[in-house]
């Protein structure tokens, strides 16, 4: 083992038996954080309430930056364990569980970690099944689940309740997690940070000009400061595909 690898996973070692639960989210390697970002309603530009929030319902903000599309979804039951996830260079990192009231409500890059598939307006291929939806796993066994993520581009499927973890198909690594802080006298939340493998810079460079003209503007990469829009992911795209084994 490399000794600066060697030292990466005794250093978090250290971090499980001595950390607070916050203090974990900050020892991850691969905790990058951001700008505190309020997510708003796109009408009124007031934050969104927790409790306004639908169960099972797939909502869309962008975060970090201006293009990066994320995924906002009230699971319906808390997610209090954290998940000891990998990325696809082998770093270990932490997922800290759910935010809110309840602990049920999770946030994920909608960047798929295999070729990059992403919702946009004109068509979703990765998407939230709340309900049951048959998929084959890691095994290659054909399983059927309620509650992941399915990216219909070539079949890979994440589980939201455990930090986005690989549950079947091609994809090297995890979703990135999003950091949701909850402001429990507003009933509202801010996105602070990823955690995990992200993918941007590989985003940026291979759908540039297609972003430009999505967006509207040329700095697609600038980064967010104070608000962001939160809606729902059938407001954004015309087009949900759905799919399974
Ligand atoms: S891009 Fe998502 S499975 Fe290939």
């Amino acid at each position: 083992m490399k000794r600066r690898k060697f030292v990466k996973l005794c250093a978090s070692a250290v971090a499980s038996v001595t950390a607070s639960p916050e203090l974990l989210a900050r020892d991850n390697q691969q905790y990058h954080r951001y700008a505190r970002v309020a997510l708003v309603d796109p009408y009124s530009s007031e934050p969104v309430r927790a409790s306004s929030l639908e169960v099972g319902e797939t909502y869309l903000f962008h975060y970090p930056f201006v293009s990066t599309p994320c995924f906002l979804i009230d699971l319906g039951k808390p997610v209090t364990s954290r998940s000891n996830l990998e990325t696809r260079d082998g770093d270990r990192y932490r997922w800290q569980g759910g935010a809110g009231s309840n602990y049920s409500v999770v946030a994920f890059s909608a960047i798929c970690a295999h070729k990059l598939s992403h919702p946009a307006p004109s068509v979703s291929f990765i998407n939230y099944q709340h309900g049951e939806v048959r998929f084959r796993n890691s095994f290659d066994e054909i399983e059927q689940r309620s509650g992941v993520i399915y990216c219909c581009s070539e079949n890979s499927v994440y589980d939201p309740a455990h930090g986005g973890l690989v549950l079947g198909g091609p994809a090297p690594q995890p979703l990135a997690a999003i950091e949701l802080e909850y402001d429990a006298e507003q009933d509202s939340f801010y996105a602070t940070a990823t955690i995990g493998g992200e993918m941007f810079a590989r985003y940026f460079s291979h759908f540039h000009d297609r972003l430009v003209l999505q967006h509207a503007r040329t700095d697609i990469d600038r980064a967010l400061t104070d608000t962001t829009k939160l809606m729902r992911l059938s407001e954004y795209t015309n087009n949900q595909v759905g799919c399974q084994a």
